[in-house]
C-alpha cells in the first residue's frame, strides 16, 4: 500500500533536543560547568522520558512541560548544578526554541511537493509544540501538529498513534512514522505503522518485539521511502 501519510516525533527526531544545554554552556560565564553538557543534557532526556513512560503506566498523566522540568530538576541534581536558578530558567527558556536538524525544512518541502500528509505526532503539549515549529520556521510544510494532551496519555499507549487514523482518515499501512526513540519507532511498528529509526547516534536496537522498517542515520531519505 503507498504510504499517503508522513508522521513526524518532535524531540529528537525534528527538532534537537540537545541544543538547549549545548548552547546555555557555549554563554558567557558558564565556563564552570560547560564540560558536564552533555551529561546533562543526556541525563534530563532519559529521565523526562522516563518520566513519561511511568505516568502512562500508572494513569499519572500530566503536561509533557512538568515532566520536562521534573527531568531537568533530576538532571540538574545528579551533575551536582541544583540550586543554580538562573542555569534552570535558562535551560527551561531554551526549550522553547530548539533548534531543528538541518535537513528538515528542505526534507518537509518536499514530501509537501510530492502531496503527501505531513504532520508532528508528540507528548508535547501544543504550546511546546507550536514554540518549535515556529522558532525553525517549519509551519508551512505541516497540516498539523498532533499532541498527546487531546488523549491524556504518553507515548507508546496505541491512543496517541489512533490519532493519526483519526486525523488522515488513513489506514496504518499508509502511514510512515518517524521517530529517532527506538521504543517509539517499536511501539509504532507494533502499532501497524510502517516505520522509520533515525539512530543518528549509532545506538543499539532496543531487544523490543518490534523491529522497525527502516533504519537511517538522518533524515534526508524519508521523500525516497515515503515515495515522494
Ligand atoms: C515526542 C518525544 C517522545 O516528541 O520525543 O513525543
Amino acid at each position: 500500500m503507498a504510504i499517503t501519510t508522513c508522521i513526524f516525533d518532535a524531540y529528537g527526531t525534528l527538532f534537537d533536543v540537545a541544543a538547549a544545554a549545548r548552547q546555555a554552556a557555549s554563554e558567557p560565564g558558564q565556563e564552570g560547568w560547560a564540560a558536564k553538557w552533555p551529561d546533562l543534557a543526556s541525563q534530563w532526556r532519559l529521565k523526562q522520558l522516563q518520566y513519561t513512560w511511568l505516568r502512562a503506566i500508572t494513569g499519572a498523566h500530566t503536561d509533557f512541560w512538568d515532566v520536562t522540568a521534573d527531568g531537568l530538576d533530576w538532571a540538574l541534581e545528579a551533575c551536582g548544578l541544583d540550586g543554580d536558578d538562573a542555569l534552570r530558567q535558562r535551560l527551561l527558556d531554551l526549550y522553547w526554541e530548539l533548534q531543528a536538524y538541518d535537513e528538515v525544512p528542505a526534507m518537509l518541502q518536499r514530501l509537501k511537493e510530492a502531496g503527501l500528509n505531513t504532520a508532528i505526532l508528540s507528548n508535547g503539549s501544543p504550546n511546546m509544540l507550536n514554540g518549535a515549529v515556529s522558532s525553525a520556521g517549519i509551519g508551512a510544510y505541516l497540516d498539523d501538529v498532533l499532541s498527546v494532551q487531546d488523549v491524556g496519555v504518553f507515548k507508546p499507549d496505541s491512543r496517541v498513534y489512533d490519532m493519526v487514523g483519526a486525523r488522515f482518515d488513513c489506514a496504518r499501512q499508509e502511514v510512515l512514522f518517524v521517530s529517532s526513540n527506538g521504543w517509539d519507532a517499536a511501539g509504532a511498528t507494533g502499532y501497524g505503522f510502517v516505520t522509520a529509526w533515525v539512530n543518528r547516534a549509532g545506538e543499539p536496537m532496543d531487544r523490543l518485539p518490534w523491529t522497525p522498517a527502516n533504519i537511517l542515520r538522518d533524515l534526508t531519505r524519508i521523500p525516497e521511502i515515503a515515495g515522494a
